[in-house]
């Protein structure tokens, strides 16, 4: 039987010289060494064996597999190399087109953000930003709004804690920018806002704003209404008509709201202006003297004004976009328009 095993392994060495291939060299391999290949044959005859022979043959088995196995393996090694260096096989057309990964682009309420920055820069504003998560300091108290205004309940903001709140507003960040810097102060600041509003097509629980600040000595109404006219122009165009409605903030006195001319029917009427010719796109005002006051400013010797616009408002304005969940689903049939 040792004679037959020194065969085998002669054998299988002879047959695996002529493999050229790898897929052939593993067949030879399961021949020899497989479960039930030649070699396994052999060993299951060991019983067969006169006894003081048995343990020798074992041990002669073993070194014959053990060899085979590594021939077996350095052959395998040596044939995909050369698979991968042969040229037939692995030939590439260099001159063929690539694929080419689908671009994305800004999201257009970046996009947007990002055009109203630009406005604003020009004019000499610096861009700020807040914290989404806020005390109700921030949010409510340092903006002289009282603790029993609608806006506080549960209803109009979310809360995580007794204290603790997604802002609504970005007003919040007027109050981080005056109590870090002194006057003049010349800033806008965009970021998400968070309400728990029914969604529907013209409200979403998170939507963007963009606050507005300037404070200085002398700041006047005029300024608010000359800042806010050459901002609507540069953005929705020169023919493009402003009013301001008397309104009111508890963070801003006097107050006003601001609507520009439909600019979707050019200020005809139609469903967007609900047949007004007027669409409101921001809330603005002089700042309160009390928030001057939470801040620590003089407000007898400095005034200011502050506004605050949506961004999906006036994005959906601007490209007579009627749904503002649009804005939210990751429709790319949607979103590769822009
Ligand atoms: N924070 C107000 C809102 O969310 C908008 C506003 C900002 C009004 C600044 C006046 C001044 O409705």
């Amino acid at each position: 039987m040792q004679a037959k095993l020194i065969e085998i392994q002669h054998q299988a060495t002879e047959d695996l010289k002529k493999a050229q291939s790898v897929e052939k060299a593993e067949q030879i391999r399961v021949k020899y060494l497989g479960r039930k290949g030649l070699v396994n044959e052999l060993i299951g005859k060991i019983p067969t064996l006169p006894l003081d022979q048995r343990a020798s043959f074992g041990q002669l088995a073993n070194k014959v597999k053990n060899e085979l196995q590594q021939s077996f393996s350095e052959a395998i090694q040596q044939l995909s190399a050369v698979k991968t260096e042969s040229f037939e096989e692995e030939f590439f057309d260099i001159s063929l087109p690539g694929i080419r990964p689908p671009y994305g682009h800004k999201h257009p309420i970046v996009q947007t953000i990002d055009e109203i920055k630009e406005i604003f820069s020009k004019l000499g504003f610096a861009v700020a930003y807040g914290p989404e998560v806020e005390t109700e300091y921030y949010n409510f108290e340092a903006l002289n709004i009282p603790p029993d205004h609608p806006s506080r309940d549960d209803f109009d903001t979310f809360y995580l804690d007794d204290d603790v709140l997604l802002r609504s507003q970005t007003s919040t960040v007027q109050i981080h920018i005056m109590q870090k810097q002194s006057p003049p102060i010349r800033i806008i600041a965009p970021g998400k806002v968070f309400r728990p509003d029914t969604i529907d097509a013209r409200h979403s629980s998170m939507f963007h704003q963009i606050e507005g600040l300037m404070v200085d000595e002398g700041v006047s109404f005029s300024d608010l209404k000359s800042v806010l006219t050459i901002f609507a122009m540069a953005f929705f165009g020169k023919d493009i008509k402003m009013r301001f409605r008397p309104s009111f903030f508890p963070f801003t006195e006097p107050s006003a709201e601001v609507d520009i001319s439909c600019s979707i029917c050019g200020g005809k009427g139609c469903s967007v202006c609900k047949g007004s010719g007027w669409v409101e796109i921001l809330g603005a005002g002089m700042v309160d003297p009390n928030v001057f006051k939470a801040v620590g400013y003089d407000s007898e010797k400095y005034t200011g004004f502050a506004f605050g616009m949506g961004v999906e408002r006036i994005a959906m304005l601007k490209h007579g976009i009627d749904d503002i969940r649009l804005f939210f689903e990751n429709d790319l049939r949607f979103l590769s328009q822009f």
